[in-house]
């Protein structure tokens, strides 16, 4: 989490968390940072609309991205989670000039946690498109002053598939596999993991989670770690908002109020997998 710490500061403990992301995907964070920080109220907002960001050009994801964190700003959030790779991947530094609030990505969270379980051996990333041009996890490794190798793999039908509520069955296990055996290679006959550990780099991902352990362990025939970006992203936010005078220190449970910009027919189920509670109200906004 990085920023200016004045106007969240004026902005009060008790202001809510603005989080967003380019559709449901970021949901996932959501469900964490509800986890680690039960009593932040929280704004959510989902640029259905416009979904996805992570096979367009590092300028228009900024532009968007530019107008929900001005949406967010707009409604007197304290600071910013972009639950989403590919705005943390390609525009995170210019929100965090342009914007008067702190603003934490999900990027470096999760090439934390990863080069926790790594062990030194390479990192395999399954991410957009976007996210993996942009070259941001192999950044983020190397400022963690660790050498682990990035193995980037653009998974973007895991975004569609997702969106869809098609989790589980044939189709995504084969997308699945198909996608891993990137961080496999064949020697003498067998095939060896390429990667000490898989990061879901994509807030879609955690979906499906699950599979890719699963099929992972049935490619190296043997169980290879997967981490998911949220959880870390979560204690991060958390323990910034404790230094910092901001956590809130109400006695009730913190509300969601959830916005999007479009609302597509399979998107109350499609939302509450990835929130993992019922959404509650949900207002459609325009940028
Ligand atoms: N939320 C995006 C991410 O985490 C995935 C969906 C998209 O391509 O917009 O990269």
């Amino acid at each position: 989490v990085h920023g200016p710490e004045g106007a969240a500061r004026g902005r009060g403990r008790q202001a809510p968390l603005g989080v967003f992301d380019s559709g449901l995907g970021g949901l996932t964070v959501v469900r964490a940072l509800r986890a680690a920080c039960p009593r932040e109220d929280i704004v959510y907002l989902g640029d259905s609309a416009r979904v996805p960001y992570g096979t367009r050009s590092a300028e228009t994801v900024l532009r968007y991205a530019r107008a929900s964190a001005r949406a967010l700003a707009a409604r007197g959030v304290k600071a910013l989670v972009v639950a989403c790779n590919t705005v943390s991947a390609v525009a995170l530094d210019a929100l965090r000039a342009e914007l008067d609030l702190p603003v934490s990505g999900v990027i470096l969270p999760g090439a934390r946690a990863a080069t926790e379980v790594a062990g030194g051996a390479a990192i395999g990333v399954l991410a957009t498109a976007g996210t993996i041009a942009s070259g941001a996890y192999r950044r983020a490794v190397a400022s963690l002053a660790t050498r682990s190798e990035i193995l980037g793999q653009a998974a973007p039908l895991l975004v569609a598939l997702a969106e869809e509520g098609w989790l589980e069955g044939e189709v995504p296990t084969l997308v699945v596999r198909r996608y891993l055996e990137a961080f496999f290679e064949i020697r003498a006959g067998a095939r060896v993991p390429r990667v000490g550990c898989v990061v879901l780099g994509c807030t879609h991902f955690p979906l499906f989670h699950a599979l890719v352990e699963q099929e992972l362990a049935t490619l190296a025939a043997r169980p290879i770690p997967v981490v998911d970006s949220a959880r870390q992203t979560a204690s991060e936010v958390r323990a910034f908002l404790e230094e910092r005078g901001l956590a809130n220190d109400a006695p009730e449970r913190g509300s969601l109020r959830v916005l999007v910009t479009d609302r597509p027919q399979s998107f109350e189920a499609v939302a509450q997998r990835f929130l993992g509670e019922p959404l509650g109200e949900v207002e459609q906004v325009d940028l």
